[in-house]
């Protein structure tokens, strides 16, 4: 807020006269908060393993892993200095925000990349409450891998914890998944790992919640708790559970839905559910945030302990969050029809794809580190996948005709699921990153109603270096 007020004081400093306008803005500029990208140190093994090192945002002092967390309400303004103190250029990307174009961080899309020891100012308003992230987009296989993403929080627009039949407390978590070596410093000559990239990517062995293996989190017996889960991982779909705590999501990629009661629930790279739990009645007691591997075998990734005064019991049914009423309505009556169809990675592979301009075989697409393709194309930089005029309905048919699941993003939208596939995808939901099960289909659709070049991946980032990636542009 203050400096929304410098701002309205330097308008009237201009009236006054070129000179004092120009020192005070410099003074002005120096004040945009900071985020700060360099090398830094995290405890992210367990008792007893050494600290990690790792890349890490820092708001002030040392990096943190997850990042400092940004909270604001819709409608507000995120201006902040990123001050790149790596030894690689990077970009942020602020996840899941219907962001103007210029400020979306996408390298070297819609920005360069910034190089070691330079800076680049974001300053944005961002329209939506809900739960999201900010992360690298430049080399995100490797610089997210080694740490580089926060929490970014957009507070309701009208108060809910705290109603009735709401949630009195929140809890942001941030999970993540890291592959470490026995002295717990992060795996770090597999960034090319072509093995990894054509199957379910680059696998952590080491899951963490909020930085950490194994956290233990108080709750108060009868207290009912908003978890926003933030999904950071590279590559790891997570399929979770919470039994015994009536777990029920409220929100997905930041979106509100009507409360459903979940027994598990799948999030892929970078998607987002706000779930609400209700403790237990006795002290003492401990439940799991539980985590299936893959092999069917939960481990429990961070226990809910159950400590201090028990609250009464909420009365009366979940409360909803409160409807955005941002998203502009989809005319479904004469829609731009697109399809994006994935090929390739092992199992299935493909004949052939262009790369650079060039059609090719997939022994050479190997040889250029692609392994997949959107739409016959690997890594499609060159031209958009396709163009729509500002405020046109596109619909949009995605086809998995490979043996593993995608989890495709579009930037600067959310979309609404328009068919059903899988368990995890109903008709309705918004969202900006989708998972597609291996040999799927599904049909979104969208206003395109933001001008710009705008990305669409996997957020699988394996598989969005080796080749799922291009654009679209709204005119
Ligand atoms: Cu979360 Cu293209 O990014
Ligand atoms: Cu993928």
């Amino acid at each position: 807020m203050s400096l929304l007020s410098r701002r309205s004081a330097l308008k009237g400093a201009a009236a006054m006269g070129g000179s004092v306008l120009l020192a005070r803005s410099g003074l002005a500029e120096a004040d945009l908060p900071t985020l700060r990208a360099a090398p830094a140190s995290a405890q992210l093994a367990p008792a007893g393993y050494p600290a990690t090192p790792v890349w890490a945002y820092a708001a002030e002092g040392a990096g943190i892993v997850p990042g400092p967390e940004i909270r604001l309400r819709a409608g507000e303004r995120i201006r902040r200095r990123l001050v790149n103190a790596l030894p690689q250029a990077t970009a942020v990307h602020w996840h899941g925000i219907r962001i103007e174009n210029s400020m979306d961080g996408a390298a070297p899309l819609t920005q360069a990349p910034v190089p070691p020891g330079a800076e680049f100012d974001y300053d944005f308003v961002v329209p939506d409450p809900g739960t999201y992230w900010y992360h690298s987009h430049n080399r995100s296989t490797e610089q997210v891998a080694r740490g580089l993403a926060g929490p970014l929080i957009v507070e309701d627009r009208e108060p809910w914890l705290g109603q009735s039949g709401a949630a009195t407390r929140e809890l942001v978590l941030v999970l993540d998944d890291w592959l470490l070596n026995g002295d717990a410093t992060i795996v770090e000559d597999r960034w090319d790992d072509l093995h990894a990239a054509s199957h379910a990517g680059r696998m952590g062995n080491t899951v963490t919640v909020n930085g950490s293996a194994y956290p233990e989190l108080p709750i108060r017996p009868g207290e009912r708790v908003r978890l926003r889960i933030i999904n950071t991982a590279t590559d790891r779909i997570m399929q979770l559970a919470l039994p015994d705590l009536g777990a029920q999501v409220i929100a997905l990629d930041g979106h509100p839905i009507l409360p459903r009661t979940i027994e598990t629930i799948v999030m892929a790279p970078a998607q987002r559910a706000d779930v609400v739990i209700d403790g237990g009645q006795n002290r003492g007691a401990r439940a799991g945030l539980m985590l299936d591997p893959g092999n069917g075998e939960w481990v429990e990734i961070a226990s809910f302990v159950h400590a201090g005064e028990p609250v009464s019991s909420p009365d009366g049914d979940l409360r909803p969050l409160p409807a955005w009423n941002t998203l502009p309505p989809l005319d479904l009556s004469n829609p731009q029809r697109e399809s994006l169809l994935m090929e390739g990675g092992a199992m299935r592979g493909m004949s052939e794809a262009r790369f650079n301009g060039e059609v090719m075989g997939f022994r050479e697409l190997v040889s250029n580190g692609m392994v997949w393709a959107f739409n016959g194309v690997a890594n499609g930089m060159n031209a958009p996948m396709f163009r729509s005029p500002t405020g046109r309905t596109v619909y949009l048919e995605m086809t998995n005709r490979t043996a593993f699941a995608h989890a495709v993003h579009l930037h600067g939208h959310h979309f609404t699921i328009q068919s059903q596939s899988g368990s995890a995808n109903r008709p309705g939901d918004v969202r900006d990153t989708v998972l597609i099960g291996a040999g799927e289909s599904i049909q979104i659709a969208f206003v395109a109603d933001n001008p710009g070049a705008w990305m669409i991946h996997c957020h699988m980032l394996s598989h969005q270096k080796s080749g799922m990636m291009g654009w679209f542009e709204v005119v």
